[in-house]
């Protein structure tokens, strides 16, 4: 593994590249990332850097988004497989059938799609920025897709904001019940709750913090307090554990795991920076509409 890394490394600096690691990502990949955090950071990352080549340690949105803000660059996905259950839950044939009905009302798309349904919307948005998003439009009512829970999550804080969503979700996520909540309350009574706002809205109520990926470790930075309960996929679990050794962790339930952010692994890192493979490629038209979106959301989240 050692060998493995150093050629990773020396590969970067030979093809000036830098890799993005998502935080579900597994936690072995972080040793050759030179950014690893939420959606969020990572696109903004993306839109910064200088390097020929981004490696993107994620899923396909995340990919794909990275190419939507950075064209001129080489955005390589490592294993192509590496999709979003919630991203596929609507195509742009679907999407143009959703909003319809509401010509006059603008449409946030979370970042979790594709880019043909980013091409639709007006602005984008990522878990540790919704709520800000939704606030921007300073309007009564908007559109919301996919994430039907982020998005009535949104409604709940914004008194008087109608939130119309789409019904997608996160499996993952929306397996989470207010019974496990309540149960985890009950047995670690002295422990903090962190969720995150891809679950139900009625289920992150009862968090004492809900927020992005990033949102989540940060709380836990600068916490003094000593035991947490973590509500989202595994991986902030197991980098939280790693970097705070000296406070307790319990993930809410054992299979909180996303098949697509664990596919990704050293070997293809490897192998797609050493052949310049598994290249993002898009429309020119869908890239130009769909970057709109975006470009929009990184000027409200500076
Ligand atoms: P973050 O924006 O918190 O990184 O979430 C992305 C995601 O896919 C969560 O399931
Ligand atoms: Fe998509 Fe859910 Fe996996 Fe996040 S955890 S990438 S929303 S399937």
């Amino acid at each position: 593994m050692k060998n493995l890394i150093e050629e990773i490394k020396n590969l970067k600096e030979e093809k000036n590249a830098i890799i993005l690691a998502h935080s579900y990502q597994n936690i072995e990949i972080d040793q050759v990332a030179d950014f690893v955090g939420d959606s969020l950071y990572l696109s903004q990352k993306a839109k910064e850097t200088n390097a020929d080549i981004i490696v993107f340690a994620g899923v396909y949105f995340m990919a794909q988004t990275a190419k939507i803000i950075s064209p001129e660059k080489k955005v390589l996905l490592p294993n192509l497989n590496a999709g979003c259950l919630m991203a596929d839950m609507i195509n742009h044939e679907q999407m143009v059938e959703f909003k319809k009905d509401y010509p006059d009302t603008p449409v946030v798309c979370y970042i979790n799609s594709t880019a043909e349904v980013k091409a639709e919307c007006d602005i984008c948005c990522t878990s540790s920025n919704a709520l800000d998003i939704v606030k921007s439009l300073n309007t009564q009512k908007v559109l919301f897709i996919p994430d039907a829970n982020l998005g009535k999550w949104v409604e709940r804080q914004l008194n008087g904001v109608e939130v119309i969503t789409y019904d997608g979700n996160c499996p993952v996520h929306n397996s989470v019940t207010v019974e496990d909540i309540k149960n985890t309350r009950t047995k670690y009574p002295d422990s903090k709750i962190l969720i995150h706002p891809e679950c139900k809205p009625e289920v992150s109520e009862l968090g004492d913090y809900v927020g992005s990926t990033s949102g989540i470790i940060d709380y836990v930075r600068n916490s003094h307090d000593k035991k947490f309960v973590i509500v989202t996929e595994k991986g902030v679990y197991d980098r939280l554990k790693r970097d705070y050794p000296d406070k307790e962790f319990i993930l809410i339930k054992n299979n909180m795991l996303c098949d697509s952010m664990k596919l990704t692994t050293l070997d293809e890192i490897l192998y797609s920076l050493k052949y310049g493979v598994n290249e993002i490629t898009l429309d020119d038209e869908v890239r130009r509409l769909s970057s709109n979106c975006i470009e929009r959301m990184l000027k409200v989240s500076k």
